[in-house]
């Protein structure tokens, strides 16, 4: 449903920005989206999570200068997948962290 043509421009692109004016919601309500699932096995976790993603996230980008290894800077983020019990990045990311 994520990568549907029919539903998204350009869906295979990784454009955080095309939620911006969108009043679909990520709550179950709009089966484009579903992050936390939708219906009676709806993700229970989901008042935490999105309050606690955010401040993660958040204190991660105040406390620390981010930057990748120079042979990722040069060649991208390998975005390549690998199928499982969950999908996960066939190459793990990495990221240099340093203390602000
Ligand atoms: C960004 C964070 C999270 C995401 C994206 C996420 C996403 C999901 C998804 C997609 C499902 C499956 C829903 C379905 O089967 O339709 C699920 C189920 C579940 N999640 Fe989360 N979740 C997150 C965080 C959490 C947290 C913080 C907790 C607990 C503290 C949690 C507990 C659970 C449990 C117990 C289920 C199983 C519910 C069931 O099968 O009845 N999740 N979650």
């Amino acid at each position: 449903m994520g990568r549907d043509k029919d539903i998204w421009h350009e869906p295979e692109k990784f454009m955080p920005e095309r939620f911006l004016e969108s009043m679909i919601d990520f709550r179950g309500g709009d089966f484009e989206l579903i992050p936390f699932g939708a219906g009676r096995r709806i993700c229970p976790g989901m008042p935490l999570a999105t309050r606690m993603v955010h401040l993660v996230l958040a204190s991660l980008l105040n406390q620390f200068k981010w930057k990748l290894p120079t042979e990722v800077q040069r060649n991208a983020v390998d975005m390549e997948e690998k199928f499982g019990v969950t999908l996960k990045k066939a190459s793990p990311l990495y990221a240099i962290a340093t203390p602000i």
